[in-house]
């Protein structure tokens, strides 16, 4: 299995501690709710977002301490899209980064409202957190690209797009719209947030990483539907099997899993081939989609 750098390791521990500061204290009222979100979003999961805005920041020369919050702010939005894809509305589901998810530590009510709070809690650290130290328009940017990215043309709108796809065959094309929304948008929005922090950067630049994202984006859930089947409960630490017990449209499912791998690996290398115009300072970039073609969880 592919191996984070020591590098990315330490930006693991970093978000830790950011999200740690930016959350409700689980005492202040009301403290049900600030609890539950301190559960779902801390002590858990790969931090691949929040990996990928300041890897981009690496291979841009931009500060981690300017990144801290754009980081942040997507890890949020993330884990809200968690915490409501898990639910029995939607994949109905009892584990989560190994432990039980959130509707069922706490209630549904409470799950769906942490999800909201954490959407908005993202929106307004980028407009107002003053460890943020970016331009008016530079956080207004980031505002709206991360809004887009998590809204109906976005991961909300590949959400839907999934639910109405169950017990559908559908095509590759279609197959992969869904990916790229449900999955694809947050991580390109994650390489997008840090671009934005560059103080110049040549257009043909940006259009490389984002293409690098859009890859990256689609080999994740490619690889996720790919670990349904072949990784375990314990190491995913959520419930193997689950997309076939729901009978969803998936890329093993569709394609079959040799495919499904082949797809993954084209993916890997066109995302490699457009980190070609950067040296080493984005070997972290490729470091990570490295491990998003390889990982077990
Ligand atoms: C799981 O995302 C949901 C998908 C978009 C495939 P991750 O695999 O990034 O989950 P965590 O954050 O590491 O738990
Ligand atoms: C979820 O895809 C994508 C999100 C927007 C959360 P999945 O439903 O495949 O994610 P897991 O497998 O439950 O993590
Ligand atoms: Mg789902
Ligand atoms: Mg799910
Ligand atoms: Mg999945």
């Amino acid at each position: 299995m592919a191996e984070l750098s020591t590098r990315l390791q330490y930006y693991q521990k970093r978000i830790e501690n950011v999200l740690d500061d930016v959350l409700p204290a689980a005492e202040i009222n009301p403290d049900h709710l600030h609890q539950a979100m301190r559960y779902s979003v801390l002590d858990g999961g790969k931090r691949i977002r929040p990996l990928l805005v300041y890897a981009t920041g690496e291979a841009l020369g931009i500060d981690p301490h300017v990144l801290d919050i754009p980081a942040a702010a997507v890890e949020l939005i993330h884990v809200y899209s968690l915490i409501h894809d898990d639910l029995p509305a939607m994949d109905n589901d009892d584990l989560r980064r190994g432990k039980p998810t959130c509707h069922k530590a706490f209630d549904e009510a409470t799950a769906i409202l942490a999800g909201d709070a954490l959407q908005a809690l993202s929106s307004y650290l980028l407009a107002h957190s003053s460890r943020l130290q970016v331009a008016a328009e530079q956080r207004l940017q980031m505002i709206s690209l991360l809004t887009m990215a998590s809204g109906s043309r976005g991961m909300a709108g590949g959400q839907a797009i999934d639910l109405m796809s169950t017990g559908k065959q559908l095509t590759e094309p279609e197959l992969e719209n869904m990916h790229i929304h449900k999955t694809g948008a947050l991580i390109r929005a994650s390489v997008q947030l840090a671009v934005t922090c560059a103080e110049s950067l040549a257009d043909e630049q940006k259009q490389q990483l984002d293409h690098y994202a859009k890859c990256v984006g689609l080999a994740f859930q490619v690889r996720d539907d790919i670990l349904d089947i072949q990784s375990d409960t314990e190491t995913l630490g959520k419930t193997q099997g689950a997309d076939i017990a729901s009978d969803k449209a998936t890329y093993p499912a569709i394609l079959g899993m040799s495919n499904a791998r082949q797809k993954a690996l084209r993916l890997y290398e066109e995302a490699m081939m457009h980190l070609h115009s950067f040296a080493e300072e984005a070997d972290n970039l490729r470091n990570i989609a490295d491990f998003i073609v390889k990982r077990l969880k």
